[in-house]
């Protein structure tokens, strides 16, 4: 059977990457003359793969970058700890030079960690797990002045992902941040993040901690041709043709999110026989609801039923351009706009739901074909 030359499920390197040639050249620019970046999308745009790239690019330059995914520290000992290791790996760090590099290293650090090697003698750092946030501050303070001190030759930045989840480790990392940004202008803090109102919450709302100290990347989709001529050369590549006409197709089906159409990708190329056209995308399709089918019906069945209503609507008429109208709010169930605004929140809180350019639609267009298969028997709520 061929290798499937598609991807989904984690970050895209390498020739599962496509596009975003700006915000790569915008990103990597930004970081080599120390300015804050904040790259935000919805979920599954392709913020991690954009700063994998990014870093990868400035790495090979011999850039000083310390990158943190936040939602892999469930506490604040395990931040200090990813903080710690990366930081000992930077280029350009002098204690790497030191007979004695661990403890040279840990010179610069005023809270000591418990420290074990593996075979190969590298070490890792651990610290305790009732580490407590004023000793965690200092850490994070002293990560920053490396990077500061090694930004006096090369490009320095501290990278964390998923930063709206920051707030969980510490309410007032975010302002510690920023007094650290400020503290030292050369190193480029870059952050990303997905879940909007988070974001707002702390760096795009006026008032918001980190407010007005960086600049804005927000990741669209990538362009349609851009797409279509990577799925028709990635199916090439695997000997299994694509035409035109079904890249063209699977793109239009699976929305404008990267993940969805590599997800539709990968099935479709499954599906086909030594060919790949129209009928195999929708069969790529049908294959990834029955998949799903089970994970959508626990989902859906755990909503409210206002919440519902406005969901299957959606899923019929998609993009909705005014989903505040009385007729709409009529037509779910609601007794008018407020109710209906209530509901398009907790659904946008759950991710479920997204307002796009042309409107509001469903995020997942499988979800939103599961519900399309859906007969509505749904009694009317109250507002
Ligand atoms: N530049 C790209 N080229 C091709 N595919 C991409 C690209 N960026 C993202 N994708 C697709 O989207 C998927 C999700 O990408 P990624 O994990 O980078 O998104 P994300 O925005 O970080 O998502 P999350 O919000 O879940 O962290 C990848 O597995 C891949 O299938
Ligand atoms: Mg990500």
């Amino acid at each position: 059977m061929a290798v499937n030359p598609f991807h989904y499920g984690t970050p895209a390197s390498g020739d599962f990457f496509t596009g975003r040639e700006q915000e790569l050249a915008a990103l990597t620019s930004r970081v080599r003359n120390g300015i804050n970046v904040v790259v935000t999308a919805p979920r599954r745009y392709g913020k991690t793969s954009l700063l994998e790239r990014a870093c990868a690019e400035l790495t090979r330059s011999r850039a000083a970058i310390v990158r943190i995914n936040v939602l892999q520290c469930p506490d604040l000992a395990t931040l200090a700890a990813k903080l710690a290791s990366e930081t000992y790996s930077l280029p350009g760090g002098t204690w790497r030079r030191a007979r004695h590099a661990v403890p040279e290293f840990l010179r610069r650090f005023r809270v000591t960690p418990i420290i074990t090697f593996d075979e190969g003698g590298h070490p890792t750092f651990l610290f305790s797990p009732g580490l407590s946030g004023p000793r965690a501050d200092e850490l994070v303070a002293d990560v920053y002045a490396i990077l500061s001190s090694l930004s006096a030759k090369r490009p320095a930045a501290l990278v964390l992902d998923e930063f709206q989840a920051v707030p969980e480790l510490g309410p007032h990392l975010p302002s510690l941040l920023k007094a650290l940004a400020d503290e030292h202008p050369q190193v480029s803090l870059v952050l990303a993040g997905s879940r909007r109102h988070l974001m707002e919450e702390l760096v795009l709302n006026t008032g918001a901690p980190l407010y007005n100290m960086a600049e804005r990347i927000a990741l669209g989709p990538i362009d349609p041709p851009t797409m279509e001529a990577f799925l028709v050369a990635r199916a090439d590549s695997a000997g299994k043709p694509m035409s035109r006409s079904a890249a063209g197709e699977l793109v239009a089906l699976a929305g404008p999110v990267p993940h969805d159409i590599q997800r539709l990708a990968y099935e479709t190329f499954d599906a086909a026989g030594r060919r790949i056209n129209s009928d195999d995308v929708v069969a790529g399709l049908e294959r990834i609801v029955m998949h799903e089918a089970s994970a959508y019906s626990d989902r859906f069945s755990r909503l409210g039923i206002g919440q519902r209503r406005v969901l299957q609507a959606l899923a019929e008429r998609s993009p909705l351009e005014q989903p505040y109208t009385a007729e709409f709010a009529r037509r779910v169930g609601y007794a008018g706009p407020p109710g209906v605004r209530r509901a398009v929140i907790a659904l946008e809180d759950d991710e479920l739901v997204e307002s796009r350019a042309n409107g509001l639609v469903v995020a997942d267009p499988f979800f939103a074909w599961w519900l399309r298969g859906l007969r509505s028997g749904v009694a009317p709520v109250e507002d």
